[in-house]
């Protein structure tokens, strides 16, 4: 894969030298290029910003710099052989940043970040490339960062360890949280590794059993009492038919019910009596 980036902050993209991705770069599997859009500016003080049309606070990133240097990175991966490209456009109104859309990117075979800074980058420049190539406009999370930058690094991480050959084992995403066409998304359980007792902890007894059968059940049940307390929404959404009988005994234990209404089908509900007011 082919990972383009044009910036007014190269040096934030270090990281991608280092760990997986850094490892993913040097194994072959990842070409990476980063570009400092002011190498497309010419006047003397490298303006890539200018005042709002319309008004209001803050700049906006100017089209020549952003068309010129996408023309560039654009030309120059198309020689070097490079599949179809698609933008991919960090802001905050994108749309959210999933690991389905993680899956989705990690198939295309170039993929060119354009983080901007200040208010944006004027809209016309993500119109004139949507004509040629895919164009994602994604969001991190509902917050706002100073710039793109952070999040090409979290797009480019999720998106690279799923890569074939990142990743010593293939298994492991298909047990990822949020891994798409689960039956139910939970959130993983906790893990515990070696000394057995630590500052007076121990472990959990069932994972010394050596029954798998068992351990499996534990891991369910504390991926069902850590997604209900953190992501209750992700229970709300499954399919009733992805709990087994088991799962809705746990449920129950941890307040949650199927929809009264909705009979046998009915997806589970925090139970009211248990909801705080
Ligand atoms: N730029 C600023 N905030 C962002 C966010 N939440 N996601 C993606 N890009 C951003």
């Amino acid at each position: 894969m082919r990972l383009d980036v044009v910036t007014i902050f190269p040096e934030y993209l270090e990281p991608l030298n280092v760990s997986l991705v850094g490892k993913a770069r040097t194994r072959g599997l990842l070409d990476v290029g980063v570009h400092d859009l002011r190498d497309w500016t010419h006047d003397r003080h490298n303006t890539v910003d200018d005042t709002p049309y319309g008004g209001g606070p803050g700049m906006v990133m100017k089209t020549e710099p952003w068309g010129e240097a996408l023309d560039e990175v654009l030309a120059d991966g198309y020689e070097a052989g490079a599949g179809a490209p698609a933008l991919v456009v960090p802001t905050p109104s994108g749309r959210p940043f999933t690991q389905e859309l993680a899956v989705e990117l990690s198939s295309r075979p170039w993929l060119v970040f354009t983080p901007a800074r200040y208010e944006g980058i004027d809209r016309r420049v993500i119109d004139e490339y949507a004509t040629r190539m895919p164009v994602y406009e994604v969001s991190i999370g509902d917050y706002v960062l100073a710039g793109g930058e952070a999040a090409v690094l979290v797009i480019t991480e999720a998106v690279a360890r799923l890569l074939p050959g990142v990743l010593g084992n293939a298994e492991s995403h298909r047990d990822d949280s949020f891994a798409p066409g689960a039956m139910a998304n939970l959130l993983e359980g906790p893990v515990h590794t070696k000394p057995p007792v630590w500052r007076g902890r121990g472990i959990p007894e069932v994972l010394l059993s050596g029954h798998h059968g068992k351990i499996a059940r534990w891991r369910r049940d504390e991926a069902l009492r850590r997604t209900t307390a953190h992501r209750p929404d992700l229970i709300e959404r499954t399919a009733p038919e992805a709990f087994d009988k088991k799962d809705r005994e746990m449920l129950s234990i941890l307040g949650w019910a199927p929809d009264p209404e909705a009979g046998r089908h009915g997806r589970f509900w925090r139970r009211v009596e248990d909801v705080e007011e």
